[in-house]
Parts: structure tokens; C-alpha cells; sequence
């Protein structure tokens, strides 16, 4: 089965034609990072507008690069959920216009899921049952996978999702949208231990995270090392992105053994945007092999949002027979333990 995948519901517009046979045939991104730069985060209206742009441009290029006569397509694929809801309206119209066009079926993804499907596309594929770590703008979530579509929550954040946590501590300290790369970049130069943040929700049972206290912690920070005029050393920023990157990180190993250890399991699978964030895949493949787990990850740019994961994943929901009617699927809530399993 050849699926097309459109990914649109945040700022980049991803295609992807996946082949259950082949594999990935082709995919390619649109960011509009660029864009939304100037204003210091996503504002939706200029992305829906941008995704009109962008969409039927990439998917015949994506077409292209595929080698693929639209007759050889047997399914589109699109994100339904979560996400902003003028950005997934504008990926949906398109995606089920054209396979109403092509005469063939449209299944709606879920955004979550194609992410923790992600690492499937990797010649190294997890097998159920395992333990996924979502990890993104929105989320952070451990999860107990039990098959596709089979998911338990083990826990999540209570407050803000690690990626937004990585955003808004960037902003403070004066880099760019969007602050992940930016700050895990900054981070590099800090000096191990100047700056030492709290492990939110470690010292206490449970698998939820709490990250909201570290942009405090951050705040706080900066203020105790203002010089005179409000002006921080370009040392002292670094130090407190190393800090807060080794508090995030270490929470999420506590978590992620927590969970391994009462589940009974031994593979983990790490997805979503902060996924793509090196000391953590570094940090957790140590972990890994010194305590007898696998560790599964997609490659940097499948980490964060891409066409392929959502070609991938409604590749398998095709496979198993399930597509929607008619109507265009939007969701800007989805929770993800509400989804069909695959048979
Ligand atoms: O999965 P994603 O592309 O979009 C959502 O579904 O939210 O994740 C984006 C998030 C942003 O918060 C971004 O700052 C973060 O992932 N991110 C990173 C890194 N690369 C992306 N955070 C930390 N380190 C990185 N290298
Ligand atoms: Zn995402």
C-alpha cells in the first residue's frame, strides 16, 4: 500500500510518501520558522495561510521526488490532531479533497501517535510491548504501548510540556524561536554545576512531570547574576542553559527508569521534538546500556515535525482497514489513550 502523508499543524508543512513495501519513497518539509521568528512564537493565522501556500506545491514535488503517478496512491494520510485548529483544517481540506479526487480512502491522524510511531521508520524497530517518552511543544508524556492505537498514559505534565519549558526558558535568556535547538546549543559552553535546578516531581512516587517551576528557577537565576544596567555575562547564560537542560534531562531519565522498572519492560521509545535534542539521546543510550535496555529513536529530522510519520502511521491504520467518511477531521484536543487499536 503507497499512502501520501500531509503534516500541518503547527508551523511546517511535511509530505511524505510511504510504501509498505518500499518504505519512505520521499519526503519534504516546508518550516516556517523563519516567519514566525520576528514575533517571538507561532501565530496561528499567518501558519493556516502559510500551510495554504505551501501544501499542493510540496506534495507535487514530494510526487516527483517519489517517482509517483497519482494513480499509484492508494491513500492520504493527514494530521486531525492536536494542533492548531486552522493549520490541521487547512492539511485536512487538502489531503481529503484529493483522495476524494483520486477516488481512494483519507484516514486522519493522530499527531502524538505518528511521533511515537516515528521510530518504526528506523531499520531498528521496537516491538511491542514498550515504553514511549513523548517529548514535544505540547507534550510530554510516558506511555505503555501495547500495540498501535493501544496506548496508556503512565504520566504526563501537569503543567507545561518539556519543549515549551525549553521555549519560554530560550526567551528569557534572549535567543530565538524556536529556543530548543537554541538553547541546547548555548548549553554546550556552560560550565557543569555553576547553576543547580530542582528535579521537579522526583522526590516523590508517581510517573507525572511538573515543569513549570523550572522557568522560575530560571527567572530567578538571571536575576542573581544581573550586573549593574541589567546586563548578563554571555557566561553566565550559558551556565544557566546547561542547568536547566541537565534538570530537564535528569527528570526525564528518573521517569523513564521509573517506568521501565514498574512496567517489567526493557524498550523505550523517545519521539517527539525534544527527542531530536542530543544530550538526552546521548544520556539515555548511556542509561540504556548500562542497564540492559534498548533505546529507540528516529533520526534527527523525523524527531520533530515531519510528513513521514504521519504517512507511516496512517499507512498502518489503511492497512488495517480503518478510514474516516467524507468529512474533514479537526481536533485541537485529542487525547491520545481515546484512539482506535489496529487489530
Ligand atoms: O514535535 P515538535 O516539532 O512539535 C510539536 O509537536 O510540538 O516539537 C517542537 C518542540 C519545540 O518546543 C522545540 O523547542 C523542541 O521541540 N526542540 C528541542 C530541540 N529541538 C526541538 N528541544 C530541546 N533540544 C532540541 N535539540
Ligand atoms: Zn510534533
Amino acid at each position: 500500500m503507497r499512502v501520501l502523508g500531509i503534516e500541518t499543524s503547527c508551523d511546517e508543512t511535511g509530505v511524505a510518501v510511504f510504501d509498505s513495501d518500499r518504505g519512505l519513497l520521499a519526503h519534504c518539509l516546508h518550516s516556517q520558522v523563519a516567519m514566525h521568528a520576528e514575533y517571538g512564537g507561532v501565530v496561528p493565522e499567518l501558519a493556516s495561510r502559510d500551510h495554504i501556500k505551501k501544501a499542493l506545491p510540496l506534495i507535487r514535488r514530494v510526487l516527483q521526488e517519489a517517482a509517483c503517478p497519482v494513480e499509484t496512491i492508494d491513500g492520504v494520510a493527514y494530521t486531525a490532531g492536536p494542533g492548531l485548529l486552522g493549520a490541521l483544517l487547512v492539511g485536512g481540506c487538502v489531503a481529503r479533497s484529493l483522495a476524494f479526487a483520486w477516488g481512494v480512502p483519507a484516514v486522519g491522524v493522530h499527531h502524538m501517535e505518528a511521533h511515537l510511531l516515528a521510530p518504526m521508520l528506523e531499520p531498528e524497530r521496537p516491538v511491542f510491548p514498550f515504553v514511549a517518552l513523548l517529548v514535544s511543544g505540547g507534550h510530554t508524556q510516558l506511555v505503555l504501548v501495547e500495540g498501535i492505537g493501544a496506548y496508556r498514559i503512565l504520566g504526563e505534565s501537569l503543567d507545561d510540556a518539556a519543549g515549551e519549558a525549553f521555549d519560554k526558558v530560550a526567551k528569557m535568556l534572549g535567543l530565538g524561536y524556536p529556543g530548543g535547538p537554541q538553547l541546547a546549543a548555548l548549553a554546550a559552553d556552560g560550565v557543569p554545576g555553576r547553576i543547580d535546578f530542582p528535579r521537579p516531581m522526583t522526590n516523590r512516587p508517581g510517573l507525572d512531570f511538573s515543569f513549570s517551576g523550572l522557568k522560575t528557577a530560571a527567572a530567578n537565576a538571571l536575576r542573581g547574576l544581573q550586573q549593574a544596567g541589567g546586563v548578563i555575562a554571555p557566561q553566565c547564560k550559558a551556565d544557566i542553559a546547561h542547568g536547566f537542560q541537565q534538570a530537564v534531562i535528569d527528570t526525564l531519565l528518573i521517569k523513564c527508569r521509573r517506568a521501565l522498572q514498574s512496567t517489567g519492560l526493557t524498550q523505550l521509545v523517545l519521539a517527539g521534538g525534544v527527542s531530536a535534542n542530543r544530550e538526552l539521546r546521548e544520556r539515555l543510550r548511556d542509561e540504556a546500556q548500562a542497564r540492559g535496555w534498548r533505546v529507540f529513536y528516529p533520526r534527527a529530522e523525523f524527531c520533530t515535525d515531519n510528513g513521514a510519520m504521519v504517512a507511516f502511521a496512517g499507512c498502518q491504520r489503511l492497512l488495517a482497514g480503518q478510514h474516516d467518511d467524507l468529512a474533514v477531521r479537526a481536533q485541537a484536543r485529542w487525547p491520545i489513550d481515546t484512539l482506535e487499536p489496529v487489530a
